[in-house]
């Protein structure tokens, strides 16, 4: 909903320091303009809009720095509109976007294309990877505004596929943007799938893209930025042998993400949720998901992405191998990571931090992710003492379903404010109200 000048009064604000402060935030137009523990209403303009927050918990916006949004050319997965109502719901305020779209994103003009139909329909603010292809490298050096590129070592198909050291070597070695692979080794990929051909329970995925093909492309990464100082970052990094990897030998310019599903979900979840499990890189063992906790809790790994990745259930349905991987995580990713705080295995600053102050920092956004006079009005103001499980009923993602529905969560958004204007609140959603592009400070 529109307008220029918001009171979210008090609220338990999460500080840059980390402490709490109950008290009141003030913004003006896209920008926080106060915060104090009580700010007078006399000295606001008379049509300020006033939130009483009494008893919630005001975070910085979530920014999602790995997701698949499927516009242009996959819309009846998903749509840009609909992802960022998920967003919105989500407590997402901003979010990153993966090429592997129809047409890809591998030129200025398709990235331009994706940035237009993102001003025209997206709640929340926006940015888009530039993919690598075998033949547009004077695209990955120039194109803009774009958070980096993206390389696909493995498990995809067609162009984006960048499989061979000698091509991998000339995008590390050109140019100076931030470089983020998907680390999957396609030729064991490729050689597993035929040693378990004919084998069509889902948990065979897990097998066939297997702990030892992630790790050999996270070292073939790694042995590229090291020999190139080239800006890494590590996407959804899910193994246990990667996570020590990098804890012995990680670069200051090298930064890693996990997902709330390799965090949370393990091969056990196949025997629940079937296919609706598969994802890329698959889920892991409950001893890969500690060591992935303990990784992020000491700094190992620096944040959190959710790898939205919407499909049909039809698709779903196919039976494995014909199913697609992926599942949608937009808006359950900050309810999954404050109930795990309130349990215990975290803090609320921790999540605030890894799902967006760290990525701020990592990707260069400037203004974003914290709440102090001058940044950008991105906020959300979760309720961390209410339960309520997740209903597909509820859910946004045109995809209609959650790998979690049935989990029984706290710290849903209450009220998502992106760029000074509310987006969500109380369960609905103002579809009026549009994000911006997202710049890149590197
Ligand atoms: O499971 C996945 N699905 N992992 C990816 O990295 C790509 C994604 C998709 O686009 O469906």
């Amino acid at each position: 909903m529109t307008t220029s000048s918001l009171l979210i009064r008090h609220a338990r604000i999460l500080l840059p320091d980390g402490n709490f402060l109950v008290g009141d935030v003030q913004t003006q137009d896209r920008t926080i303009q106060q915060v104090a523990s009580e700010i007078p209403a006399d000295s606001l303009s008379p049509n300020t809009r006033e939130i009483d927050a009494n008893g919630l918990t005001l975070l910085p916006g979530m920014i999602d720095p790995q997701v698949h949004f499927r516009e242009p050319g996959l819309e009846y997965k998903e749509d840009l509109f609909t992802a960022s109502c998920a967003c919105a719901r989500g407590g997402i305020t901003s979010f990153l976007e993966m090429p592997n779209t129809r047409p890809l994103t591998d030129n200025q003009a398709a990235l331009d294309d994706k940035l237009r139909r993102a001003s025209e329909k997206c709640l929340v603010n926006y940015g888009f990877f530039i993919g690598a292809t075998a033949d547009n490298l004077p695209e990955l050096l120039q194109v803009s505004p774009t958070p980096g590129i993206k390389i696909f070592m493995g498990s995809m198909h067609g162009a984006l596929l960048i499989d061979q050291e000698a091509l991998l070597e000339k995008i590390f070695s050109q140019g100076s943007r931030l470089i983020a692979v998907h680390a999957e080794d396609q030729a064991r990929i490729l050689q597993r799938r035929q040693e378990f051909a004919g084998i069509t329970d889902p948990a065979i995925h897990s097998q066939i893209q297997d702990n030892q093909a992630a790790l050999l492309a996270t070292q073939l990464a790694l042995k590229l930025s090291k020999r190139y100082q080239r800006r890494l970052h590590i996407l959804h990094l899910s193994t246990a042998e990667e996570a020590d990897l990098l804890r012995q030998d990680k670069p200051a310019w090298v930064t890693a993400e996990v997902t709330p599903q390799h965090l949370l979900l393990n091969t056990s979840a196949y025997e629940e949720i079937g296919t609706l499990a598969q994802m890329n890189p698959p889920l892991r063992l409950p001893h890969d998901n500690e060591v992935l906790w303990q990784a992020l809790r000491d700094g190992v790994i620096d944040f959190i992405a959710t790898d939205h990745a919407p499909h049909t259930l039809e698709e779903k349905a196919q039976g494995y191998p014909n199913t697609p991987s992926g599942m949608p995580g937009v808006e359950t990713s900050l309810p999954l990571m404050l109930t795990q705080a309130l349990q215990g295995r975290c803090t609320v600053p921790q999540v605030a931090n890894w799902m967006s102050t760290a990525v701020a920092q990592a990707y260069g956004i400037p203004n974003k992710g914290k709440i102090a006079p001058g940044y950008d009005a991105d906020l959300v103001l979760v309720d961390l003492d209410t339960y309520q499980p997740v209903r597909r009923e509820d859910l946004q993602t045109k995809c209609g379903w959650s790998p979690f529905e049935g989990w029984s969560l706290t710290g849903w958004p209450v009220v998502t404010v992106v760029g000074g204007q509310i987006a969500y609140e109380h369960g609905q959603l103002h579809t009026e109200v549009r994000g911006q592009a997202l710049t890149f400070a590197q």
